[in-house]
């Protein structure tokens, strides 16, 4: 999306955008908790804003098909990941993959971030599908990617992994079907394998302020 991106109607005229919302919210429904109370509440509080999201039938921005060096992955990404756990959500993505727009979300970008990463956003502040107190999108990054130490103040985020094999801060390998939550304040770093790309969902909770000008703080060495 761009600023000036133009309303495209509604969700209920957007088939392939509520199948894979719809996929989200079966993620965020079945998948496991682990027995973690914080991942659990985690997860039914995107669920609930989802679902509430649906039921506004939310406006749609247009997307156009932005695209960045890290795209260069995205099939290969989307091609492993449909032989994985969360293949049905991989499908959904791969419907709207040449629409997407990627971006990385600095003004400064990290060093050596530049042809490995990037974003697309499903629902959000800034659509496609808008929503104010929940963002849903993927992250992409090339194999051989370190994402460098960060926090994000205000906002719960997790990630659930949908293709390849990632790890943050050294401490467990997460491939597809894993989720990871990153409470307030958690300052989190994330490793990619080394002949594989990674593709990870995300989903940010956090009041409509703190959506609309997330600040992603990266922890100087
Ligand atoms: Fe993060």
């Amino acid at each position: 999306m761009t600023e000036t991106a133009q309303s495209f109607g509604r969700l209920n005229d957007h088939a392939e955008w509520r199948y894979l919302l719809r996929e989200f919210e079966l993620a965020y429904r079945h998948g496991q908790a682990g027995g973690s109370s914080k991942i659990r509440a985690h997860m039914k509080e995107v669920r609930l804003r989802l679902a509430a999201a649906i039921k506004s039938n939310s406006s749609v921005l247009e997307c156009v098909g932005q695209r960045l060096p890290v795209c260069a992955h995205l099939h290969r990404a989307l091609d492993n990941g449909m032989e994985g756990a969360m293949r049905s959500l991989v499908r959904t993505i791969e419907v709207v993959a040449d629409r997407l727009d990627w971006r990385y979300g600095y003004d400064r970008l990290p060093k050596g971030l530049e042809k490995k990463y990037g974003f697309a956003e499903f629902l959000g502040p800034q659509g496609p599908v808008v929503c104010n107190d929940l963002t849903l999108g993927v992250v992409l990054f090339a194999p051989q990617c370190t994402y460098p130490a960060h926090k994000h103040d205000g906002i719960t985020e997790s990630y659930i992994c949908l293709s390849g094999a990632a790890s943050e801060n050294d401490s467990g390998v997460y491939t597809p079907r894993s989720m990871i939550l990153n409470l307030p304040g958690h300052t989190h770093r994330i490793t990619t394998s080394d002949h594989e790309p990674v593709l990870l969902a995300y989903a940010w909770a956090g009041s409509a302020d703190s959506l609309a000008r997330p600040e992603m703080n990266f922890k100087r060495k």
